[in-house]
């Protein structure tokens, strides 16, 4: 039988000692590597930050999967079990360029349910958690129900690559979005945007490719507040593969999809 309340306890621990070790790593210099392409980038922060957590729940938790975006977790192939899926700086280019919009964001899952989700902006010390079923929090504040917002009063985060050009989708559709709604915003890390859906700073946030650790904690902070996310299909979202992200309020998801996103 899983303690969730011991477990969320010894994961905000983890989370503060690791957001302690980032905000040291600012007075060094950085070792900076490049992954897929010359943008996609990983620092020796990003790696021992991961490294610290997969120690901690081997050590504690030794029948857990992990899942972990700089690939030191298991090769996993479903989420059976009790599933860690964890990026330990989400938004690395901002922190290696400015130093705060990067986050820690950690999706814990029992045979593919979400149950605790963490998401921590290390230079705010701002802490948005959620435990299905006992609500969404930032540091020790309770987050609200999300409510209705019309599109026109809404302020809406897109990747603003995606808007100028893609390949997965008419692109006019997004500049149609990006003129109606009150304001766009891209803060260049998932995770935030998602924890700002789910705190009510921002109403709606899409993107086109998104993996497994950029949004499984995001997910489960926004579901507890009571809005949606699903793929920009409105289709359920694959935890397994790389995926399209369509976050938003209850009520402006369904506006948003079936006005600007489905084929008419
Ligand atoms: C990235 C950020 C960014 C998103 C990229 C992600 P990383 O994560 O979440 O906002 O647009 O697709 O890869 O690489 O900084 O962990
Ligand atoms: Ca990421
Ligand atoms: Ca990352």
């Amino acid at each position: 039988m899983v303690n969730w309340t011991e477990m969320d306890q010894q994961v905000k621990a983890w989370i503060m000692e690791a957001g302690a070790f980032i905000r040291e790593s600012f007075q060094h210099s950085l070792s900076i590597q490049t992954k897929s392409n010359p943008n996609d980038l990983v620092t020796n922060i990003d790696e021992e930050t991961e490294r610290f957590f997969i120690s901690n729940i081997r050590k504690t938790y030794p029948s857990h999967f992990i899942l972990g975006e700089e690939g030191q977790g298991d090769e996993l192939s479903s989420l059976d079990g009790i599933v860690w899926i964890i990026d330990p700086i989400d938004g690395t280019m901002n922190f290696i360029h400015q130093q705060r919009h990067f986050a820690i964001s950690i999706g814990i899952y029992e045979d593919g349910v979400g149950r605790l989700g963490y998401i921590y902006d290390v230079t705010h010390d701002e802490l948005y958690y959620a435990k299905r079923g006992s609500g969404a929090f930032m540091n020790d504040v309770q987050l609200p129900a999300l409510s209705e917002v019309t599109l026109e009063k809404s302020l809406i985060a897109v990747n603003a690559t995606w808007l100028v050009k893609n390949a997965y989708f008419d692109e006019k559709r997004l500049v149609s979005l990006a003129t109606t709604v009150r304001g766009v915003r891209s803060y260049g890390s998932a995770a935030l945007e998602l924890a700002y859906v789910a705190s009510g700073r921002l109403d709606s946030y899409l993107t086109m490719r998104l993996s497994p650790w950029d949004f499984a904690a995001g997910k489960i902070l926004v579901e507890e507040v009571g809005g949606n996310v699903t793929a920009l299909s409105g289709k359920e979202l694959d935890m397994m593969k790389t995926t399209s992200v369509f976050a938003g309020a209850p009520g402006l998801h369904k506006r948003i999809l079936t006005d600007f996103l489905l084929e008419k």
